[in-house]
């Protein structure tokens, strides 16, 4: 179960806390896919009465309601009942994870499910020693090393100031025996400094029934770093990235400097493609081998292998660069097919069209896709020139093999293999300058002329 129904009060957000964005997908769906890639039989999600999450959840994880933020017992109380209501095994292991934790990886949950298994314990806690523990619950152990209980230090009156010297801490993460969680949940109490039903009592109750709890110690600390302000959370996207960057580096993917890369979490890049410095690279986008991107920002949009792009493009949604293509600098594309071997070099604007293989358009080359109401699409063929400076006004067709003149205003279709020009023709005014320059004749002289 992934408790996601808090407040985040600590965000200052409209927004709640577990929809903030972490690295181009909703927070809460990290430790989501961390449960069901560890295996998880049955993935429940928390959320608060208005079911914001609902809508990003994949298919088959449920969403249970807490009907009010009363506290991460309250919400463990919720999944529960959503749990039972439909038959499920009363007896197997529940782990509890976060939706505030994000980076927890299926290997620590499985690991930390092995040695729930092995030590036969009623919980087995993850816990984490950190330089700077504050904010977090500290893990308080008796003069043997076992497990006592944990104090929580989010609002004073909890923890003494010894425990808050403790720098061994919860992580949020549990694994419980499913009939000794069943058994505790309804003696949670909300007598403590916050008023609410803390998870971590469970913890206690299962002790005082004379079940044991255990801490398993979680080495890589990164992986458990929960977010509950956006200092925090900038803390772990960054944590994030660098996996993210690491996983591209080890498939074959030059990032010259990583520092300098935005790489979301979904983004594919195939071997050999050269990601440079200050570029972002978003949501859904695909980017296939041997492809060269500098200084760019491309979201949702797909590149086929050898592409190259920028400096200084915006590729949008929805445009496919096909094998060989390039866009260039100041060039942004939304939409658009753009065809094999096709070059968009300089300082152009295409949207909602279709460009042929090997077409080129030159500097300034603007689609007018949109009349005010409706977009239109542009359809060009292949092997097309349309020189500089031209606009298509969609919607147009510009047959294979045609040319158009610069300058151009292209807004009727261009027939294959001919020449559209549609511009105002140009008259020189011979002797211009020097009539301009002739000094101007005497106030009250006549005969004078302007021309
Ligand atoms: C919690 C633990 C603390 C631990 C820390 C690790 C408690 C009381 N404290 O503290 O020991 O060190 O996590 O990150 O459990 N939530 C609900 N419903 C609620 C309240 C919270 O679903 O009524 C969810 C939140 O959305 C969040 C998670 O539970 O994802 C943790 O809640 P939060 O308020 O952030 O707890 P912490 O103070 O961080
Ligand atoms: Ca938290």
């Amino acid at each position: 179960m992934i408790l996601a129904a808090g407040r985040g009060t600590r965000m200052r957000s409209r927004t709640p806390k577990v929809l903030h964005e972490l690295c181009g997908i909703p927070m809460v769906l990290w430790p989501v896919r961390a449960a069901l890639a560890a295996g998880a039989g049955q993935v429940v999600v928390v959320d608060s009465p208005e079911r914001a999450l609902q809508s990003v959840l994949p298919e088959g994880v449920r969403l249970a309601v807490q009907p009010r933020s009363n506290g991460t017992g309250g919400a463990v109380v919720a999944a529960v009942a959503q749990l039972d209501s439909t038959g499920a095994d009363g007896s197997a292991p529940v782990v509890v994870l976060s939706g505030d934790v994000p980076l927890v990886s299926a290997e620590t949950i499985a690991e930390l499910v092995h040695a729930h298994e092995a030590n036969g314990a009623g919980a087995t806690m993850a816990s984490t020693v950190l330089d700077d523990p504050s904010g977090y619950g500290r893990v308080v152990r008796d003069e043997h090393g076992a497990v006592e209980c944990v104090v929580e230090t989010k609002a004073a009156g909890d923890a003494t100031p010894a425990q808050l010297r403790i720098r061994e801490v919860n992580t949020g993460i549990y694994v419980f025996a499913g009939d000794a969680l069943r058994e505790v949940l309804p003696r949670l109490s909300a007598d403590n400094a916050q008023g609410e039903l803390y998870l971590p009592q469970a913890l206690d109750l299962i002790r005082a029934d004379g079940g044991t709890v255990a801490a398993h110690e979680v080495s890589d600390q990164r992986l458990v770093l929960g977010v509950n302000d956006r200092a925090a959370l900038a803390q772990v996207r960054g944590l994030a990235q660098e996996a993210i960057h690491a996983r591209h580096m080890a498939a074959g993917v030059s990032i010259v400097d990583p520092c300098a890369t935005v790489i979301d979490v979904e983004v594919e890049i195939g071997q050999d493609t050269t990601i440079e410095p200050f570029t972002t690279i978003r949501g859904n986008t695909r980017i296939g081998e041997g492809c060269v991107v500098r200084h760019s920002y491309l979201i949702d949009c797909v590149l086929q292998d050898g592409v190259t792009v920028g400096p200084f493009a915006y590729l949008r949604p929805g445009s496919v660069l096909r094998d060989g293509a390039k866009a260039g600098t100041f060039v942004e594309i939304k939409n658009s097919d753009i065809g094999a071997g096709a070059k968009i070099p300089h300082l152009s604007y295409i949207g909602d069209a279709d460009v042929g293989a090997h077409t080129n358009l030159g500097a300034s080359t603007i689609t007018a896709n949109y009349d005010g109401r409706n977009k239109h699409r542009t359809t060009i063929g292949k092997h097309v020139r349309s020189s500089v400076h031209v606009s298509f006004v969609a919607p147009v067709t510009v047959g294979d093999d045609a040319y158009t003149g610069a300058g151009s205003v292209i807004h009727e279709d261009v027939p294959p293999g001919a020449l559209g020009i549609a511009r105002a023709r140009q008259t020189n005014k011979e002797g211009y300058a020097a009539r301009r320059d002739a000094p101007s004749p005497e106030p009250g002289s006549s005969g004078a002329q302007s021309s």
